[in-house]
């Protein structure tokens, strides 16, 4: 049987329209989903909303909206925006879905119930609306919460609380096994520098009269379930756990990876465990944690006007543009920092200067040479010109892309290492555009045509085989690279005959256009 794959984004607030933030969750999971469904796996991807709590209901209420058609509108925008990204989910939960959802978190809660882990108290704290969680005074600056600049509110009644310091010590010992792996490492170390500072047990609910827009305990309407107990259990509510129907529970659990935000870390890494070691549930098998996307230096905010609009910059540049641009310029669970300033130079650089103009280049020298078509040189004369900027001396294009690219690709897609992946792929654009520098097709025409030939070659087809691996990360480009050269993704390796279909520009310049207006 085929190994399984199954990924995650967060489950997104409805409170907001979509932003940078969580296209990238959106991109990583998708590219992740691709690769995993190219090797053959079979692969689920889910992402979805997260619709209950204060902050949504607040939300609407500014938004002069009944609840049930706010959350609708919102979702629809995040719909749209796996769309726009060309995110191929293959499905989408709401914590809000009374069929699909609900009875998932009611099995999940009765599971708890049933290992003794809820038991009702009174709480007095601090609760701050824009976590969704309590918080405590040292998370206070000038008795604000000091990510969501909010005073928090003081809350004292009688909630179930579930035993989470039960589960430190097995929580921890999986966490370093690897049972439960967190990338990167500087997160595995919070995390467990954390748990070594004790862990309480939680609320787990709100009184329904205060907090009404939720889902309710089983056996207890007067309480609602804590929004965090209830979204989490999106990851298997959606594949049937809890219901008749749970055969994609059976097939895809434990995910194999969670995408999340370095601030929701925590509840990833000690809360949800701590409900599935409860449950007697496996485990998920990796926490990659990203950094946080700043716009211009500063964290984007409605006040600042600096939010990043996904749909505007994908209407602008395209979606694969977009995506390039977050694997690759974002390094891979750090923080980093989005202007468009360095989008456009980006763009013009490495996909307008550089891989567009290497497909265009060696296209229009194929067209102009050999009338549009060339055919697989001999063997001996694929020998004769070797790469001379592989670093490895004079080898041939073919073992260098093999071992030196093919191979560290699937290595670093395996480790999660993505932004690795897709810089050894544009490394290896820049070579093949070394290489006809090396060689100059141009002039090699004039006094052996042959070799001119096997040059062409050498690069046309070593940007069909680069493509497919592009397929996960740009899967558009990497389409319409492989049409240029008439190859489809669907092609066996071997291809006798590149037949030119010429298409205009792949990464058509911005400047250009500019100069042109
Ligand atoms: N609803 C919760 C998640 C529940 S999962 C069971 C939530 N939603 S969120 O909409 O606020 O955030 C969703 C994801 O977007 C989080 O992983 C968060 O880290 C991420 N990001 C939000 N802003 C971001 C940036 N500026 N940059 C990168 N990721 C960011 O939390």
């Amino acid at each position: 049987m085929n190994k399984k794959f199954y990924v995650t984004t967060p489950i997104f607030y409805v409170n907001a329209a979509p932003h940078l933030g969580h296209a990238y969750a959106d991109v990583i999971a998708d590219t992740l989903a691709r690769w995993h469904r190219g090797i053959g796996e079979r692969t689920f991807f889910l992402s979805g909303t997260d619709e209950h709590g204060a902050k949504i209901v607040r939300a609407a209420q500014k938004a002069g909206m009944p609840i049930s058609d706010f959350v609708e509108e919102r979702r629809d925008e995040f719909k749209q925006l796996l769309i726009a990204l060309g995110a191929l989910n293959d499905d989408f939960i709401y914590t809000s879905d009374s069929e699909r959802h609900w009875p998932g978190a009611a099995a999940l809660w009765k599971k708890l119930v049933d290992a003794g882990d809820l038991y009702k108290a009174t709480y007095k704290g601090l609760y701050c609306v824009g976590h969704e969680a309590f918080v405590t005074e040292k998370d206070l600056a000038d008795g604000k919460c000091a990510d969501h600049n909010q005073a928090p509110e003081e809350i004292a009644e009688e909630n179930y609380f579930f035993r989470l310091s039960k589960y430190r010590d097995r929580i921890k010992s999986a966490i370093i096994s690897g049972e439960m792996s967190i990338q990167p490492a500087s997160r595995k170390k919070e995390i467990l520098a954390f748990l070594e500072e004790g862990v309480e047990d939680i609320s787990f609910s709100r009184p329904s009269k205060d907090i009404s827009w939720g889902i309710q305990v089983p056996d207890d309407h007067e309480h609602t379930m804590y929004v965090w107990a209830d979204a989490l259990t999106n990851y298997i509510s959606v594949l049937g756990y809890g219901r008749s129907d749970d055969a994609n529970f059976k097939t895809f659990w434990p995910a194999d990876a969670h995408i999340i935000g370095k601030d929701i870390l925590r509840f990833h890494a000690v809360i949800w465990p701590g409900m599935l070691l409860s449950a007697g549930l496996p485990l998920p098998k990796m926490l990659l944690v990203t950094g946080m996307i700043r716009s211009g230096g500063q964290k984007m905010s409605k006040t600042i006007g600096n939010v990043v609009d996904p749909f505007e910059c994908i209407n602008e540049y395209g979606k694969d543009a977009f995506r390039y641009f977050l694997l690759r310029e974002i390094p891979f669970g750090e923080d980093g920092d989005f202007t468009s300033e360095r989008f456009h130079d980006v763009y013009e650089g490495n996909l307008a200067h550089g891989m567009g103009n290497l497909v265009s280049r060696t296209s229009a020298m194929i067209i102009k040479y050999f009338d549009g078509q060339i055919t697989k040189p001999k063997v001996e004369s694929l020998a004769g010109v070797p790469t001379r900027r592989g670093g490895d001396g004079e080898v041939s294009l073919d073992h260098y892309f093999d071992n030196n690219i093919a191979k560290e690709f699937s290595r670093a897609m395996s480790e999660y290492r993505i932004t690795d992946a897709i810089t050894l792929l544009s490394s290896f654009f820049s070579l093949l555009d070394g290489y006809i520098q090396d060689y100059e097709p141009y002039r090699l025409i004039k006094t052996d045509p042959d070799k001119t030939k096997t040059v062409l070659w050498n690069v046309a087809i070593h940007i069909i085989r680069a493509s497919r691996l592009l397929e996960s990360f740009m899967p558009d480009t990497a389409t319409k690279m492989m049409r240029v050269f008439g190859a489809n993704i669907k092609m066996a390796e071997n291809i006798d005959v590149i037949k030119i279909e010429p298409c205009g520009s792949i990464f058509p310049s911005k400047s250009d256009e500019s100069k042109a207006d």
